[in-house]
């Protein structure tokens, strides 16, 4: 993504994969056209293997204030199992922002997929809290490295705050890593304001990129202050399961159906409709996990267009939505992965208007 994001920057609305390969000047006429092309932006999806992808309709945002774009639809890969195959199709349809983690356990495969065209595609992964101490954090980019077989990351993330670790301490040995050029940009995932503002300031000299939080149409929580922090000091915000983690778990909690009357309104799919609801906000990108190229190209397919005001207005007071409380926050973090399956189970075997009480 390197040298395309340059060029990208010009263009902030413009088709983030085209610069693969278009010139500057094709880019822009490829960004005049752009509106025709919205029904055959799937049919286009196929020429990975040429090692292009023009004329995708995905749009893209600058990162932070850094005057790089990279792609408002980008590709979550926790809990992914779809090998190299369904990535490759993604960032051939645009998709070309890969988000990862150490933790996630697939790194490996987000490497085999951007093999021979690393340069080309934009990956954030991320260091855990656990390894939090610099010695650690270096080990662990230095493992993240290697599993993606490349030479930089470009946005290295911490995924969640852990204030047993000295913030300065970490920052410290992020400030070196970018220093060192193995890491290009600086982000952060689930902090709060006060939480960022702390690693700003014991990071220093590089900012702050990117806040990765948790945002859809039924879980608004990051309105209430960081997500107007973040646009305030031109920090990206990445928005992770963006589906709610099943789609289902969305339309449980749209009683009156206003996402499937918008989807045949606007000729899209509910969970393009849905995505797109997320992106609409400025500094918000969304980055949708999906196993099939199926499911990745109709997300790829978010992008490229937008809801109107007044459609954005109907799902906001019609679809259920909340605001997690701290105590919300506390019991998710606290309940053990075994349990939070017993209870995803144990929800779906309510009654729909009870399951959306429990969304
Ligand atoms: N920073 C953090 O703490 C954090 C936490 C959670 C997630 N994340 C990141 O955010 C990414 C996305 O979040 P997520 O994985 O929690 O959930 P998500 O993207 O909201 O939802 C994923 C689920 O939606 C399904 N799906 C995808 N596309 C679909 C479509 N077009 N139609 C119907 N169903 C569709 C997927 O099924 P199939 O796979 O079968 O297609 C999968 O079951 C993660 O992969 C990860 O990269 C970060």
């Amino acid at each position: 993504m390197r040298h395309c994001a340059k060029s990208c920057a010009a263009l902030p609305t413009t088709v983030a994969s085209a610069c693969f390969s278009l010139t500057h000047r094709a880019l822009k006429a490829a960004t005049n056209i752009v509106p025709r092309l919205r029904r055959i932006e799937i049919a286009l999806a196929g020429p990975a293997q040429l090692g292009i992808s023009f004329l995708s309709t995905m749009r893209a945002k600058q990162l932070g204030r850094t005057g790089v774009s990279i792609p408002e639809i980008g590709l979550g890969t926790w809990n992914y199992h779809g090998g190299a195959n369904p990535l490759r199709k993604g960032i051939a349809a645009g998709a070309n922002f890969i988000d990862t983690a150490e933790s996630y356990g697939t790194e490996a495969v987000v490497g085999e997929a951007i093999r021979g065209i690393s340069e080309r595609v934009f990956i954030a992964t991320k260091v855990s809290p656990q390894n939090f101490h610099s010695s650690d954090f270096r080990k662990s980019v230095e493992a993240s490295l290697r599993n993606l077989g490349t030479e930089t990351i470009d946005l290295l993330q911490l995924h969640h705050p852990n204030p047993a670790i000295p913030i300065e301490e970490t920052m410290g040995a992020m400030s070196d890593l970018v220093d060192q050029g193995k890491i290009k940009f600086c982000g952060v995932s689930n902090f709060s304001v006060a939480q960022l503002q702390a690693a700003q300031k014991a990071l220093g000299k590089y900012p702050i990129v990117s806040n990765q939080l948790r945002y859809n149409v039924i879980d608004r929580t990051i309105e209430k202050d960081i997500l107007p922090y973040c646009e305030a000091n031109g920090i990206t915000v990445i928005a992770y399961s963006p589906l709610s983690k099943d789609l289902s778990r969305i339309t449980d909690c749209d009683p009156t159906g206003v996402i499937a009357e918008i989807a045949r309104a606007t000729g899209k799919t509910p969970a393009q409709v849905v995505i797109n609801w997320c992106i609409c906000q400025q500094n918000v990108v969304a980055i949708p996990k999906a196993n099939s190229a199926a499911h990745i190209l109709e997300n790829c397919g978010a992008s490229g267009w937008r809801l109107s005001n007044d459609q954005i207005a109907l799902m906001n007071s019609r679809i259920q939505s909340r605001h997690r409380n701290k105590f919300d926050a506390l019991a998710r973090k606290l309940m053990p992965p075994s349990l939070q399956k017993i209870a995803v189970r144990a929800r779906n075997l309510l009654p729909r208007r009870l399951r959306r009480l429990v969304s």
